[in-house]
C-alpha cells in the first residue's frame, strides 16, 4: 500500500564527514537553500576538506562520497578525467570518489570521507 503524500517522512538533508586517521566524525545538516556544494559546507563548518581551486581543475578536494538517502549528481567528463589524473576511479554511482568543489547538495544524506 503507498503511503499518502501528506504522511511521508521528509529526509533532512545532512553530511557525515569522516576523518579516517583521527577516527572522528562531524555530522552538520544543511539547508539546501543555503548551501550550493559540499565544499562551501565543509568550510563553513571548518571541516579540514582540502583545496586549492575551487573550480574542478587541481583536484585536491577530491572525497569519497557514499549517498546514504537521496540520488547522486551526475558526473561531468572533466571531473571524471580529474579524478582519474589523482588515481581515484571516478564513477556515476552512489558510492564513488568525487570533487567536493563542484558536487552540489541538493538535499541528500551523505558519507563523506576525507583523504589525509
Ligand atoms: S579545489 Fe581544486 S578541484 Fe576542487
Amino acid at each position: 500500500m503507498l503511503e499518502p503524500e501528506a504522511t511521508k517522512t521528509a529526509i533532512e538533508p545532512c553530511v557525515h564527514f569522516i576523518e579516517p586517521d583521527a577516527g572522528q566524525a562531524l555530522c552538520v545538516r544543511y539547508r539546501v537553500d543555503a548551501t550550493s556544494t559540499l565544499l562551501e559546507l565543509a568550510r563553513a563548518h571548518a571541516v579540514p576538506l582540502h583545496w586549492r581551486c575551487g573550480l574542478g581543475t587541481c583536484g585536491t578536494c577530491a572525497v569519497h562520497v557514499t549517498v546514504l538517502e537521496g540520488v547522486a549528481p551526475p558526473i561531468n567528463a572533466k571531473e571524471a578525467n580529474v579524478l582519474r589524473r589523482e588515481g581515484k576511479a571516478p564513477g556515476n554511482s552512489a558510492d564513488s570518489w568525487r570533487l567536493a568543489c563542484g558536487y552540489p547538495l541538493g538535499g541528500q544524506c551523505l558519507r563523506v570521507t576525507l583523504t589525509a
